[in-house]
């Protein structure tokens, strides 16, 4: 499964531009500069697949990616396909714009049938922030299951990564759609990156 390489097949700007619900998507969600879209290329093995920057606002679209084989529409439904998204709070952009990336994501998050886990990410150096939070209340009520995954856990020495896993296991405790086990990771590193890859084939299944 991860062993070919996988194809961007679409971004989406905005809610209509959609493709129809069907095979299961993975969102990856979190504040601007988390590192979503360093996570996907660490997950595929694909450096450069999604684009990255140093500069939060980076990824303005849903931008859709599956297996290959799959980019093409006569070639069927792929098994899954991967989602990453703008980030919300600050970002380098204009407000209007950063305003419009945050409903389109949190409209997708709500109100997508398709969409079967999203993972959270929260970057290890700040943990769960109040716009965190609010993702996390918006998913609880729309009955979406999330997994938090912590990133860059490579700036932080590892007893502050096993203390931050086990507050943020105890943040999460009595939230209805979180997932109860989190993932440390560094894509830089490669750390955690095997377990990512375990939870996202089962999603595949
Ligand atoms: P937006 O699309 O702007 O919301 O950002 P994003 O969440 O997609 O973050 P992106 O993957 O573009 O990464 C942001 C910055 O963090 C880049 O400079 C990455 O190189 C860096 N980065 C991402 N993951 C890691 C990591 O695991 N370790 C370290 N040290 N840096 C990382
Ligand atoms: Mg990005």
């Amino acid at each position: 499964f991860f062993a070919k390489p996988w194809v961007f097949v679409r971004g989406v700007p905005a809610l209509k531009f959609l493709p129809p619900e069907g095979p299961p998507e993975i969102a990856f969600a979190g504040r601007s500069n988390v590192g979503k879209s360093s996570l996907i290329n660490a997950l595929l093995g694909q450096k450069g697949l999604a684009r990255t920057s140093n500069t939060p606002g980076r990824t303005q679209e849903l931008n859709f990616f599956v297996p290959d084989g799959y980019g093409d529409p006569a070639a069927g439904l792929p098994p899954i396909a991967l989602v990453d998204m703008p980030g919300y709070g600050y970002a380098k952009a204009p407000k209007a714009q950063v305003d419009a990336w945050t409903a389109l994501v949190f409209d997708y998050l709500r109100g997508r049938a398709s969409l079967k886990r999203v993972f959270l990410l929260i970057d290890a150096r700040h943990g769960i922030k109040a716009n965190d939070e609010e993702v996390m209340a918006l998913l609880d009520k729309a009955a979406v299951s999330y997994q938090i995954v912590l990133t860059k856990t490579d700036k932080i020495k590892p007893p502050a990564v096993e203390a931050l896993v086990a507050a943020t296991l105890e943040r999460i405790r009595r939230r209805p759609a979180a997932f109860p086990e989190l993932v440390a990771t560094s894509s830089e590193k490669g750390g955690g990156i095997d377990e990512l890859r375990v939870a996202v084939l089962r999603l595949a299944e």
